[in-house]
C-alpha cells in the first residue's frame, strides 16, 4: 500500500511547518539523568512533557526505540494514518502471533507504534471512551485505589478540548487535545445515523456516546468524532512533549532501543539504577551496535506499550522462572505476572459495496484521488485528508431476548460479566466508508465495512522474549476465539450489522469472498444487490448457516490495535505486576506508566484511556517527587 505521493504540501495555517527530512543525529547523552522513559510513545510523552514544564530542575531521558514525528506531514494530515501500516513502515512494529486453530492455523499480526508519540503518532483517530464501570472494575474487583472513573474522568476532562460540545457532560473545554469531527465525513455516515434507529427502533436514541453515563453508552448511536486540531491530528507528542522540547532539562533519544534494566542488589533488595540501549537499526542502520548504560538517579519509567514492557521486563530478568529459563536469561525477580495476560480487542471487518463514494481510491493509492486530496487539503484542510473514512457506530448491549438470539454458549459470559454491570454494551458496531486492507489483490469496488469491535472478549493470550535478543520475535499468542463465547457474541456482531448494513440506500450486495460461504439453498444466502426494505424480514440462519459463519469467523478475525494488560495493576499473589502506585513489585525505583498496566479490558478505543492512565501516573510520580503536594 505504499503511497506514490508520500512527499506532502506546503501549508500555513496553524502552527506547524514541514521541516526538511534532514538526517537526525542521536544527541550527545550524559551519564545519568534522574528520570528515564524506558519508551516514548503515549503515556511517556504526557508525563514527560508535563515533568519538564513543571520541574525545571529535573533532568529527564526519553529513550524511544523508533523516529521522531516532529513536523512530519504522516503525522500531521489525518488522511495518511493508514499510510503507517505499510509493511515496511518505520513508524509501526508488527509482532506476528504463533499460529493458532483457534483462527484457522493464521498467525495474527499485531502493529503498535514505534516513533516518538507512539500509538497516539499512528492510530486511526477514532474518538471513543469507556464505560465508567471499566475504570471502577480496576478499584473493586483488583483492588487499586485512587484509579475509579471519579478520579479519572477529571484527569480526561482536563486533558482535552471538545469541540463538538464544550459543555457537554463530562467532557472539557480548555484541555490540549482536540476533539471534532474532523474536515469530512461520508455520505454512507449519514446513512448508517438514519438507517440504524429505524432497525434498532426500540433503543433509547441519543447523539452522544461518550459521556460516561449508563445512557449513552448503553445502547446508542453515536458520532465518531477525531482527535485533530486545526484540521490535522491531535497526538499526545504534538500537545504535551514537543512544547517543552527546548526545555534544557528534557532531552529525546530517538532510534534508542532500550535492551535492559541495570538493577542492583544490595541488601535491602533491588533497585533499577539505570538501564542499557542500543541504537536501533531501523532508525540508524550505520551507527555502532555497542550497548550504552546510562544512570538514573531518581527512577526509571517502563513506558514501552504493552508489545514493549514486558519484553523489557523479562530481558531484564523479572518475570517467571519458566519463561526466562527457555529465554536463557537468568531470574533476578520472581514475577509470574509478567507477559501472562495479553488482551485485544477482536474485530471483525466484513465489506459489502456500496455505489457512494468511500476511502477506497486512497486505501489502493489511485495517483488522481491523492492529488486531488493534497489539494483541497492546503485549500481549506477538508477533504480526504482530513477524513478516516470512521464517522458513525453504535454501542449494543443486548436485551433479554436478544441474549437468546446469541444462545447458550453466550449465557454463563453474559452471567459472570455483564449482568450486573449495566453499562457495559457488548460490542460496538459501524459502517466503514472503505476497507482498510491490502487491496492490491481485489476488484477495484467502492466498499462499505461492517466493524464489529468485540471489547471485552473472554480470550486472554500471553507475550514473552523467546530469547534475550531486543530484536528477537517475541513468543506471542493473541489468546483470540480460545473461548466460545467470543465466537457466540461475534457471530451475532455478525449477523446484527448486515441487518442494518443491507438496508442502507447505499447498499449494492455483499463482498462474497470475505462472508461466511453459506451452504447451496440457504435462507442466507449473500444474492441481495441493492438495498432491501426497512419491514423487510430478517434474515434467517439454519445451524449449518451459524457454522459457516463461525468457520468465518476463525479465519478473518482480526486485531482493532489496542493491546493491553501484559503488565496488570493488581495484587502479586493475583499475577499482579504493578502495585495502585505503578510501582513493579520487588523492584525499587521502578514504575509502569503505559496500557500494559490494565487489570480488566475496556470497551473503547484505547487513547482516551491512555491518556487517563498518564495524567493519573504524572499525578503519582510528581507527589512522589514533591513536585506538587
Ligand atoms: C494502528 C493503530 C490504530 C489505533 N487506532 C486507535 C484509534 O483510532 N483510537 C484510539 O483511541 N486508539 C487507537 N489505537 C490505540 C492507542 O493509540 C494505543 O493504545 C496507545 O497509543 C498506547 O499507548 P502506550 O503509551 O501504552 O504505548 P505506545 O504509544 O505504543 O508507546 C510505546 C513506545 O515505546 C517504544 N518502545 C517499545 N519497546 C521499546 C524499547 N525496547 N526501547 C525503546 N522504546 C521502545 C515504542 O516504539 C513506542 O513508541 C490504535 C493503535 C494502533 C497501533
Ligand atoms: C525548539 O528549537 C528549534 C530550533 O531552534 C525550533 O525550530 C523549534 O521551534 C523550538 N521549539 C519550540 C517548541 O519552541
Ligand atoms: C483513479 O480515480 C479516477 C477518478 O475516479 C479514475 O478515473 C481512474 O481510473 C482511477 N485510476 C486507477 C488507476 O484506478
Ligand atoms: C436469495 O436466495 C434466497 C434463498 O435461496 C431466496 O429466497 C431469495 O429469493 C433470493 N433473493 C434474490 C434477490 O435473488
Amino acid at each position: 500500500m505504499l503511497s506514490p505521493l508520500r512527499v506532502g504540501s506546503l501549508f500555513t495555517l496553524c502552527f506547524w511547518s514541514i521541516s526538511t527530512l534532514a538526517a537526525i543525529t542521536p544527541p550527545t547523552l550524559d551519564s545519568e539523568y534522574d528520570i528515564i522513559f524506558a519508551g516514548g510513545g503515549t503515556t511517556a510523552s504526557i508525563i514527560a512533557g508535563q515533568l519538564s514544564s513543571n520541574a525545571p530542575d529535573l533532568k529527564i531521558l526519553i529513550l524511544e526505540a523508533g523516529p521522531t514525528t516532529r513536523e512530519r506531514i504522516e503525522h500531521i494530515q489525518p488522511g495518511r494514518y493508514f499510510t503507517h501500516m505499510e509493511p515496511f513502515s518505520n513508524t509501526e512494529q508488527f509482532t506476528a502471533s504463533k499460529p493458532s486453530d483457534y483462527v484457522a492455523g493464521r498467525s495474527v499480526v499485531i502493529p503498535s507504534g514505534r516513533c516518538v508519540g507512539g500509538g497516539s503518532s499512528v492510530n486511526f483517530m477514532l474518538y471513543n471512551r469507556p464505560s465508567a464501570s471499566d475504570f471502577d472494575d480496576w478499584v473493586t474487583e483488583f483492588g487499586n485505589s485512587g484509579w475509579s472513573s471519579e478520579d479519572l474522568i477529571p484527569l480526561l476532562e482536563m486533558s482535552e478540548t471538545y469541540e463538538v460540545n464544550p459543555q457537554g457532560n463530562n467532557h472539557g473545554s480548555s484541555g490540549p487535545l482536540h476533539v471534532s469531527f474532523g474536515g469530512k465525513s461520508f455520505e454512507l455516515a449519514q446513512e448508517f445515523l438514519d438507517i440504524g434507529p429505524q432497525v434498532e427502533k426500540n433503543r433509547p436514541l441519543s447523539d452522544e456516546g461518550n459521556d460516561f453515563t449508563e445512557a449513552s453508552l448503553n445502547v446508542d448511536w453515536v458520532r465518531w468524532t477525531s482527535l485533530r486540531r486545526c484540521g490535522s491530528i491531535s497526538a499526545s507528542k504534538h500537545h504535551y512533549l514537543y512544547p517543552q522540547e527546548n526545555n534544557s532539562n528534557l532531552v529525546i533519544s530517538t532510534g534508542s532501543r532500550v535492551v535492559r534494566l541495570v538493577l542492583s542488589e544490595e541488601n535491602e533488595g533491588i533497585t533499577a539504577t539505570g538501564v542499557e540501549f542500543i541504537y536501533d537499526k531501523h532508525v540508524f542502520p550505520d551507527y555502532p551496535t555497542t550497548t550504552q548504560s546510562i544512570t538514573a538517579k531518581k527512577m526509571v519509567i517502563l513506558s514501552a506499550g504493552a508489545m514493549g514492557t514486558p519484553l523489557i521486563l523479562e530481558r531484564s530478568g523479572i518475570g517467571a522462572q519458566e519463561v526466562l529459563h527457555q529465554a536463557n536469561i537468568h531470574q533476578v525477580v520472581d514475577l509470574p505476572g509478567v507477559g501472562s495476560s495479553y488482551q485485544g480487542i477482536e474485530l471483525l471487518l466484513t465489506p459489502y459495496t456500496t455505489d457512494t463514494e468511500t476511502f477506497d481510491p486512497l486505501f489502493r493509492n489511485n495517483a488522481t484521488i491523492w492529488a486531488e486530496a493534497l489539494r483541497q487539503w492546503d485549500i481549506d484542510r477538508t477533504g480526504f485528508m482530513a477524513a478516516n473514512g470512521v464517522d458513525a457506530a453504535i454501542k449494543i448491549r443486548p436485551t433479554e431476548a436478544e441474549l437468546q438470539e446469541i444462545g447458550i454458549e453466550f449465557t454463563e459470559r453474559w452471567n459472570d460479566f455483564y449482568a450486573n454491570k449495566p453499562d457495559k454494551p457488548l460490542f460496538w458496531l459501524s459502517a466503514l466508508a472503505g476497507l482498510p486492507a491490502d487491496q492490491s489483490g481485489l476488484p477495484i469496488l467502492n466498499f462499505m465495512s461492517g466493524g464489529c469491535f468485540l471489547g471485552y472478549p473472554e480470550s486472554m493470550g500471553s507475550l514473552h522474549v523467546s530469547s534475550d535478543d531486543p530484536y528477537a520475535p517475541p513468543n506471542f499468542d493473541t489468546g483470540f476465539l480460545s473461548k466460545q463465547s467470543d465466537v457466540a457474541a461475534l457471530r451475532w456482531g455478525y449477523k446484527k450489522g448486515r441487518e442494518i448494513l443491507r438496508r442502507m440506500p447505499g447498499f449494492r450486495g455483499a463482498f462474497v469472498p470475505a462472508h461466511p460461504q453459506f451452504p447451496e439453498g440457504s435462507s442466507a444466502a449473500l444474492n441481495e444487490t441493492g438495498p432491501v426494505s426497512l419491514d423487510a424480514p430478517n434474515v434467517v440462519y439454519s445451524p449449518e448457516d451459524d457454522e459457516a459463519i463461525d468457520i468465518y469467523i476463525r479465519k478473518f478475525v482480526g486485531t482493532s490495535w489496542h493491546s493491553l494488560g501484559t503488565a496488570p495493576m493488581k495484587a502479586l499473589k493475583e499475577g499482579g505486576v504493578v502495585d495502585d502506585q505503578l510501582n513493579v513489585y520487588g523492584v525499587k525505583a521502578l514504575k509502569i506508566a503505559d496500557l500494559s498496566i490494565p487489570p480488566s479490558n475496556l470497551n473503547a478505543n484505547m487513547y482516551s484511556t491512555t491518556i487517563a492512565i498518564a495524567q493519573k501516573a504524572y499525578l503519582i510520580i510528581a507527589k512522589e517527587l514533591r513536585i506538587i503536594v
